[in-house]
């Protein structure tokens, strides 16, 4: 359920992001607030987010695997709005606006594989997969044809959107203006230092849907605290002492935690999950029994473990709806062979129960945003670091402040 409400109905950051809010953010945690209410209940401040936050950040558009040959392309939705993922034949991925140039036709509704040229509906314009004009048939009257160019030699292009592949994973900034993509990952992309993310290759994706804001779904999942009372098959899999089960970690402006298994061959979530799977060559002996998650903002998360690796992504649907999406990922052939069928299966069955668990408690964490009474929070000094500072990154963001200042 979603409301306006009174101060974020008129889309001001301000009107809710107040400066008393943002003060809030800077106390030591016990006395510090979070976000307030209607920044998880207000359809007015998710609009806001989808014009402000998300087009300032880099976020993540798909997978190279999903157009892994020259010629292949797909439509993709970011934050509301339709781009195409292309792999263009001299080897590049690049992302584009769907819409042709001309006179503004969707131009891909359906991915394309090892295709030259992609062709537009309408009055048939064909575009490379590097964006660039082709061809416009009849262009200059009846059997009149134009190869691309204009009248002073230059070839007009699809309207590209800034892109930066890392590892498997494509990611956009659709403003152009956000940091560097090496300064933007700092951080949370350095957890992963000692694993070879490249050995790890695609085999399955699930679907979850979440009764809550996208927020609180991303939160929820980088927060050890509520394992012991939420996830008993997965807090019995868990070393229980601080060095093994670390809370939400600042990692530049990312998120970041960890946890050591108890006895990795009994299962990484209590169910004899992912046992068996081979692990990469070289793996350092002190990540065999362990677990990183990084939440990049906003909104995608990577969790590795010592033979798997999970891609998540939180997609905002409305102020109180999140769709989760995770792609699984394992070393090798073992992400096809079957030899390997049944520990896959398991895994991806106990991620379900898992997600199962959590749909529950997010559930109640966006209810709990509609109660008056709550302003933020009692935050545990040990565990809700990261929570507060997520919110601040979000409350910048739509404010256009601090790491996402104009000229930053
Ligand atoms: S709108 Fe695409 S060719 Fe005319
Ligand atoms: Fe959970």
């Amino acid at each position: 359920m979603t409301s306006n409400g009174a101060h974020g109905a008129n889309g001001d950051a301000h009107a809710v992001l107040t400066d008393e809010v943002m003060a809030g953010f800077g106390k030591p945690t016990e006395e510090a607030r979070g976000l307030p209410n209607e920044a998880f209940t207000s359809d007015a401040f998710f609009e806001l987010e989808r014009k402000t936050l998300f087009p300032r950040s880099w976020l993540l558009a798909g997978l190279v695997s999903d157009i892994a040959d020259k010629g292949d392309a797909r439509p993709v939705e970011v934050a509301g709005r339709s781009l195409i993922l292309g792999h263009a034949q001299d080897g590049d991925i690049r992302a584009f606006h769907n819409v042709c140039p001309h006179r503004g036709a969707r131009l891909l509704t359906e991915p394309v594989t090892r295709q030259p040229v992609m062709t537009c509906p309408y009055h048939a314009w064909t575009f490379g997969m590097d964006g660039g004009l082709r061809n416009r048939p009849n262009y200059d009257g009846p059997d009149k044809h134009n190869d691309g160019r204009n009248a002073g030699g230059e070839r007009p292009c699809l309207f590209p959107v800034r892109t930066q592949v890392w590892h498997d994973w494509i990611f956009v900034n659709l403003d152009g203006k956000a940091p560097a993509f090496e300064d933007y990952i700092t951080g949370g992309g350095d957890r992963f230092d000692g694993y070879d993310l490249d050995a790890f290759r695609f085999a399955h994706r699930m679907s979850f849907s979440f009764a809550c804001n996208w927020k609180l779904a991303v939160e929820n999942y980088c927060d050890n605290y509520h394992v012991f009372k939420v996830h008993p098959a997965l807090n019995d899999a868990m070393s229980w002492d601080e060095a093994s089960r670390r809370p939400m970690d600042v990692a530049g402006r990312h998120l970041s935690t960890e946890y050591w298994f108890k006895d990795v061959d009994k299962g990484q979530l209590g169910n004899k999950s992912g046992v068996g799977l081979p692990k990469p060559h070289g793996l350092p002996n002190e990540l065999h029994s362990k677990m990183v998650y990084s939440v990049l903002f906003p909104n995608t998360a990577i969790n590795v473990y010592p033979a798997n690796l999970q891609l998540v992504l939180f997609e905002p649907v409305s102020a109180g709806e999140t769709n989760m999406h995770m792609w699984f990922y394992f070393v090798g052939d073992a992400a096809e062979a079957p030899a390997y069928a049944e520990a896959r299966q398991t895994l991806y069955d106990d991620w379900s129960n898992l997600n199962f668990e959590d749909e529950d408690i997010c559930r109640r964490l966006q209810e709990g945003r509609h109660c008056d009474a709550y302003d933020g929070g009692r935050l545990a000094p040990y565990w809700d670091i990261g929570t507060v500072h997520f919110h601040q990154q979000v409350a910048d963001a739509v404010r256009g402040e601090g790491a996402f200042a104009n000229g930053r």
